[in-house]
Formats: C-alpha cells, sequence, structure tokens
C-alpha cells in the first residue's frame, strides 16, 4: 500500500524540479514527507497528486513550499562548545599555517540568516585585530534560501537572537538600533553572502575553512557523498573543515581526517584521491583571475568578448568576427571578407545596410534595442548596437557591429514589474486589511459603547432593585410594628373578654344581649340552665326566633325600644324553664352603648321563678 503513495511523492519531487529548478530529490525521505504533510494540511489537500496539481495552478505556493521545507533554525554561537574549539585551536593552527599576511578564505554553507558567517567573522576578528581582520579575511557564505540570504545581509537582529553572543563580543561588534542589534558595518564588508545550491552549484573554491553546520544533515547518503567530494575540492590542502554536531562524514571518510572529532572539526586529507570531475566552475560570487595564453591580447579579447561582434570595412565587407558571432549567427571562418549584403546577417535579425549607413551618415553609433531573435535555446532579445570605427588620424576605418543578448535582462525587467505588481497588489491588500482594521474597531468601539449603556442600565436596575429592597424592608419593619400593636390589642381584648364572661358568668340572673338585628351576642351561662340552650346554640341566632320557653315576641316591642334609645319599664311574662316547669320571669332592659355613646344593641336581664313557688 505504501509504494503507490512513495511513486506519487517521487512524482511531486520530479515536478517541483522540473518547473522551478529546486531538486530536493536528495533530501531525506521522512524529514521531506513530514514537511510536506504539514504544507498539503495547511491548504486542506491529503493527496500528493492533489497538491501537486494545486500547484500547477497556484505558483506562488511554491514560496511557501520551500519555506516550509527549508528549516532555517540557526543561532550565533550554535553549540558554544565547538566555537570554543574553533577559536582556541583551528583559528591558531590556521593562522600558523598561512603565509604572513595572506588572504584567508572561509565558507559558510548552509548560512541560513547568517549567524554562522558572522560568528565566525567575530571570532577572526577577534584574533587578529580589527585591521588585519578587515585586510585578510573573505568569507563566502552561502544558502539556497533566498529569504534567509535577504535576511542575513540585513545583519540585523533581536535582543534575543544576540543574547547568545559573549557580551564582549556584543558589545564591540553589534550596535543597538530600534527593536535589536545590528551588525558593525566592518565586520558585515567582509561577509560576501551569495544563492548557491550544494546539490548543483560549484563549489567555492581555495578555502582555508569550511564550516557547514546541520545541513549535510537533511540530505540521503548519496547526495552526503556527492557534497563532501564538492567540500574535499573546496578546501585547499590542509584546509578544515567544521561540521554540526550530530553529522558524521560516513562514507568520505577517505577525504578527511579527524582534527577533533568531538566537535565535528576535519582536515582535508592531502593524500586523498579526489574523485574525477570537471574542473570547479568558476565561482558565482568572485570571478577568477583567467590568465590569457598566446595571439595577440587584442586579438583574444575580441574573439573572447561576452558579445556577439561582426566588423565590416568601408568597402562592407566583413573584416573580422569573434566567437560570439560564430555561435549566435551560425558564421564561419570562410565568411570573412564576403560582401556583407550576401549574408543571411544583413537583414536577420535586422536591417544592417541602412542601420550602417546612418551611422556613416551620422557619424555616431547608433543603438536598436529589443531585436527579438529565434534562437535554439528560444527566443532571445538582442541590443544592437553599430559604432562607426576611425583612425588615430580620424579616417574612417569600418563599422563594428555589436549584438549583446539582454534576454537576462529583460526577464530580470519582467521579475521586477511582477515583483513591482506584486507589490501594488501587497499594498491594497494592506491597505483593505487596514481598512477592515479600522471597521471592525469602529464595530468593537460601538459594541463597547453599547456595552457600557447596558452596564449602566444595569447599574441603574440594580440601585432599583436595592431601593426597592429598602423600602421592602422598611414596610416590613412597619408591619411588625403593627403586628405588634395588633397582638397587644387582641391581648387586650381577649383579657377584656375574659372578663366580662367572667362577670356574666357570676352574675345569678340570665343574662342575654342582643345586637340591632336582634341577633344573640351574648347568652351566659344562667340562660343556658334556665331555658336549656347552650350559648354556641343560641349566639348568631335571631332572638325572636329561638324556640324556648320564653315567648319571646311578647318582648320584640320593649327590645325594640331599648334599640332606640328609650328605657322601658321590666317586663313580667310567663314561661317554662328547661324542665317544662311553669315560670314567671321578670325581664329589665338597658341599652348596650359604644364609647361614643351609640346604641349598639341591648342587654336583657332576666329572673325566672317557678309559678307555683310565687302562689
Ligand atoms: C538548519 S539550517 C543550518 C544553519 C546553520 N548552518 C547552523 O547550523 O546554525 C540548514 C540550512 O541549510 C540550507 N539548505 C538546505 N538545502 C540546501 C542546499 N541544497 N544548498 C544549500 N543550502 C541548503 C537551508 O536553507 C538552511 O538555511
Amino acid at each position: 500500500m505504501t509504494e503507490p503513495r512513495d511513486l506519487a511523492f517521487e512524482r511531486l519531487l520530479e515536478f517541483v524540479r522540473d518547473a522551478r529548478g529546486f531538486d530536493f530529490t536528495g533530501y531525506k525521505r521522512p524529514s521531506l514527507m513530514r514537511r510536506l504533510q504539514r504544507r498539503m494540511e495547511s491548504v486542506g489537500l491529503e493527496t500528493y497528486d492533489e497538491y501537486r496539481t494545486y500547484l500547477e495552478g497556484e505558483p506562488d505556493e511554491f514560496v511557501d513550499l520551500f519555506n516550509s521545507i527549508l528549516i532555517n533554525v540557526t543561532a550565533f554561537f550554535r553549540d558554544s562548545e565547538a566555537w570554543e574549539f574553533l577559536g582556541q585551536e583551528v583559528i591558531p593552527q590556521l593562522l600558523e599555517n598561512a603565509p604572513r599576511g595572506s588572504q584567508l578564505r572561509l565558507w559558510s554553507a548552509g548560512c541560513s540568516s547568517g549567524e554562522e558567517a558572522y560568528t565566525m567573522a567575530m571570532l577572526f576578528a577577534h584574533a587578529l585585530g580589527d585591521d588585519e581582520f578587515r585586510n585578510r579575511i573573505k568569507i563566502y557564505a552561502t544558502d539556497v534560501d533566498e529569504e534567509a540570504l535577504a535576511q542575513a545581509r540585513q545583519a540585523t537582529y533581536t535582543q534575543k537572537q544576540v543574547s547568545a553572543v559573549p557580551p564582549d563580543l556584543r558589545e564591540r561588534y553589534f550596535q543597538p538600533v530600534d527593536h535589536g542589534y545590528v551588525l558593525r558595518g566592518e565586520l558585515r564588508r567582509c561577509v560576501i553572502f551569495g544563492r548557491n545550491d550544494l546539490l548543483q552549484d560549484a563549489p567555492i573554491s581555495r578555502v582555508d575553512l569550511l564550516v557547514s553546520r546541520n545541513t549535510l544533515m537533511y540530505f540521503e547518503p548519496d547526495a552526503q557523498r556527492r557534497i563532501l567530494s564538492n567540500f574535499a575540492f573546496a578546501l585547499k590542502r590542509r584546509g578544515f573543515l567544521m561540521v554540526g554536531k550530530a553529522e558524521a562524514l560516513q562514507s568520505r571518510t577517505d577525504l578527511f581526517e579527524p582534527f577533533d572529532l568531538k566537535r565535528r572539526v576535519f582536515v582535508r586529507n592531502p593524500g586523498a584521491e579526489l574523485p574525477m570531475r570537471e574542473r570547479p566552475a568558476v565561482p558565482r560570487l568572485e570571478p577568477e583571475t583567467d590568465e590569457v595564453e598566446g595571439g595577440s591580447l587584442t586579438a583574444a579579447a575580441f574573439e573572447q568578448a561576452p558579445v556577439a561582434e561582426v566588423v565590416v570595412d568601408p568597402t562592407g565587407r566583413v573584416a573580422a568576427l569573434n566567437h560570439g558571432a560564430r555561435l549566435m549567427f551560425g558564421l564561419k571562418q570562410e565568411d570573412l571578407g564576403r560582401r556583407l549584403r550576401d549574408l543571411e546577417l544583413s537583414y536577420r535579425p535586422i536591417d544592417l545596410p541602412s542601420s550602417i549607413e546612418q551611422t556613416a551618415a551620422e557619424g555616431r553609433a547608433v543603438r536598436i534595442p529589443d531585436v527579438a531573435w529565434p534562437s535554439r535555446n528560444g527566443d532571445r532579445s538582442l541590443d544592437v548596437q553599430v559604432s562607426p570605427l576611425v583612425s588615430s588620424s580620424g579616417e574612417p576605418l569600418g563599422v563594428s557591429v555589436s549584438f549583446t543578448d539582454v534576454t537576462r535582462f529583460r526577464g530580470l525587467q519582467d521579475d521586477l514589474e511582477t515583483a513591482r505588481r506584486s507589490l501594488e497588489t501587497a499594498y491594497e491588500e494592506l491597505q483593505s486589511t487596514v481598512e477592515e482594521l479600522e471597521t471592525t474597531n469602529e464595530e468593537l468601539q460601538s459594541t463597547n459603547e453599547e456595552l457600557e449603556t447596558t452596564n449602566e442600565e444595569l447599574q441603574s436596575t440594580n440601585e432599583e432593585l436595592e431601593t426597592m429592597n429598602e423600602e421592602l424592608q422598611s414596610t416590613n419593619e412597619e408591619l411588625e410594628t403593627m403586628n405588634d400593636e395588633l397582638r397587644e390589642r387582641t391581648d387586650e381584648v381577649l383579657r377584656t373578654s375574659a372578663f366580662l364572661s367572667s362577670i356574666l358568668a357570676n352574675i345569678h340572673q340570665a343574662v342575654i344581649v342582643v345586637d340591632r338585628q336582634l341577633r344573640v351576642a351574648a347568652w351566659s351561662r344562667p340562660a343556658a340552665d334556665l331555658w336549656g340552650l347552650r350559648a354556641d346554640e343560641a349566639e348568631g341566632e335571631n332572638f325572636l326566633n329561638l324556640d324556648i320557653g320564653l315567648p319571646v315576641g311578647e318582648l320584640r316591642t320593649a327590645i325594640r325600644a331599648v334599640l332606640t334609645g328609650d328605657e322601658p319599664e321590666d317586663l313580667v311574662v310567663h314561661g317554662h324553664n328547661r324542665r317544662g316547669q311553669p315560670v314567671v320571669c321578670t325581664v329589665s332592659f338597658t341599652p348596650l352603648r359604644t364609647f361614643r355613646d351609640d346604641v349598639e344593641g341591648a342587654i336583657l336581664v332576666m329572673s325566672a321563678e317557678r309559678e307555683d313557688a310565687a302562689v
């Protein structure tokens, strides 16, 4: 199941290599896969094929992909023990081996954002003193990652980044700037940064000390082998190589001898046979001084000039052709002496005879820019210049026609234009982001105001509740007071009632109290004994409706009279007591008055005697 997945992965690497010339096929697979997975996750894709299609449609994704794969972790004096060793053992040895006053060439390969190269610079400056350092040390610092190189060229670091630099060196070689530190110019100028792909580009040559830490470890053993033989080519006899503490030279131990295994410092083995390879290409950073052999210097210079050049004499015949012209237009040595108009060159890529005429007429060089030239390597763009040639005495000798290939320059111009447009787009995006931020800010402001209002409302509601609470408390207190008063009154009433009940109970005559509606309000115990009706049966009933041994109707007039405020005479009525015995009953009537002297009812007091006893 893993096989097809790996194939898809390899296809993806090949696609990246072919589309962008960036060859990751030499990198260790597990780490490469992890980095790629992360990238795919962040764009929401699952398979390598999907991601490849995505890359085809989104060229900008390449930048993110490279950033994700090229791990730029670095630091000043990273693994300080190794740098201490370099300062104390390797640098003195190097200086001792080198002829007095000679230049030393150092190379930091995989320099990331420059900390490694600047660490070397500080150590050498410290060992040599500023003047000698400036005159003798040249540090080449290379990486494949352009963004990291751009950072390195700035030489500006944060406080945290420079905190690893020993305080005395920091004091001496860094200047504080806004939010950090910048390396002093005299040190910065001795370091030359450039892009160099360790897998594809030629190494720097004649190097005395090569530091390449924590870079080899990203490559497969095969790729490591290739890089190490390039390093061997790069180093001078007995030149030093320092790698990272986790890195070993594995199969290439024949090319290097350990100088200190623990600190991973090696010396190029002078006896080792370097594998056959082409002479190291001219390093990109610094042109090598080639010596030209044989022939006249001028003729050789003309022949090797980087632009194609043709010389035409005053009779219109080809007087000279250089290598570039032969290569570009397929001309041959035999074409020398032929009339220009007989050659294809006279009308392709431009109409040369008319430009030559114009030059002769105006006596000055004529330039024809941006001439299209289809070649085997694709469409090229040429700048053609026709210049008059005159002798020292001012006599016309002919014209020189030069064809300068400006395709790369045009490409750069296009790139510049694209970059300018991207910058504009980025600026517009920034602008719109700023506007969005402002809107968001305003919204936040208004939300904040709303919240403040709500808060105020809550505050006032709270205050209201607090007030209500206090009001309730006070009402409660009032109620409690009233309650106390009521309780006292009730006690009083109960006492009075008990007092009255006791009086009523102790009067031997029957006492009956009726209200204004003639309802029985009080019925004393002697009344109950006399008429055989209990108080609870009598009270509340209309007195005139009571079914007792007394002819109550006979009392009606007298009761009414009492209720109107009169005081009627006592009445004597005949009736029967509870045992049915005939009795003579004397009833006296008294009004029941309120404290305001209103008549509220009538008090009837009855004394009865048995009739037979009365006879
Ligand atoms: C982990 S950093 C090491 C930085 C520094 N040498 C150190 O040890 O602190 C690895 C560096 O190797 C660079 N690199 C990766 N592939 C490379 C290649 N093919 N050629 C040159 N540099 C490469 C990366 O861009 C990165 O900056």
